[in-house]
């Protein structure tokens, strides 16, 4: 059986000060001790790009391929777990983790993350708001 392979993504812009990078290096941290080669990748580091809404199977993989693929995708197919992490921005994730799942569309569509372990690390500053817009 291969090695037990792990990735935490960062997806807070805050840089080393972020709350979000304390506790996921203390998760990946426990998960090494537990004999996990565990890996961080912080995608506000990476040139993600928007979507271009390619909704067809060959316009998403192509779309994925230009970027996510020679780098996050590799890493996340190569991984059994995928540790996602980011603050609450507005009730919602990150622009830049909603940009890399936008562009992984076909990920899901194809499902090329079944059967591994997901895990996922939010923080919050004021609690859970139903829209900052309306207020
Ligand atoms: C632009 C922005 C929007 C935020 N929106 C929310 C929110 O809707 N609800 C909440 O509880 N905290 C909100 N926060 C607080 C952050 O989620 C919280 O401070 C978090 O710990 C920051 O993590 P980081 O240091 O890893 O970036 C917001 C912070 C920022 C900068």
């Amino acid at each position: 059986m291969g090695k037990h392979e792990g990735i935490g993504i960062q997806s807070s812009p805050r840089g080393k000060n972020s709350n979000t990078l304390r506790l996921l290096n203390a998760a990946l941290e426990g998960s090494r001790k537990a004999g996990t080669e565990a890996k961080l990748v912080d995608i506000t580091k990476m040139n993600t790009r928007y979507s271009t809404g390619a909704s067809t199977a060959a316009g998403a993989a192509s779309a994925i391929s230009r970027t996510i693929t020679s780098t996050l995708l590799k890493k996340m197919l190569a991984a059994n777990g995928i540790l996602l992490s980011g603050p609450n921005y507005m009730s919602h994730v990150t622009a830049q983790l909603k940009t890399v799942l936008g562009r992984s569309v076909n990920v899901e569509h194809e499902q090329y993350l079944a059967g591994k372990d997901g895990f996922l690390i939010m923080t919050a500053g004021g609690g859970v708001r139903s829209c900052c817009w309306a207020t």
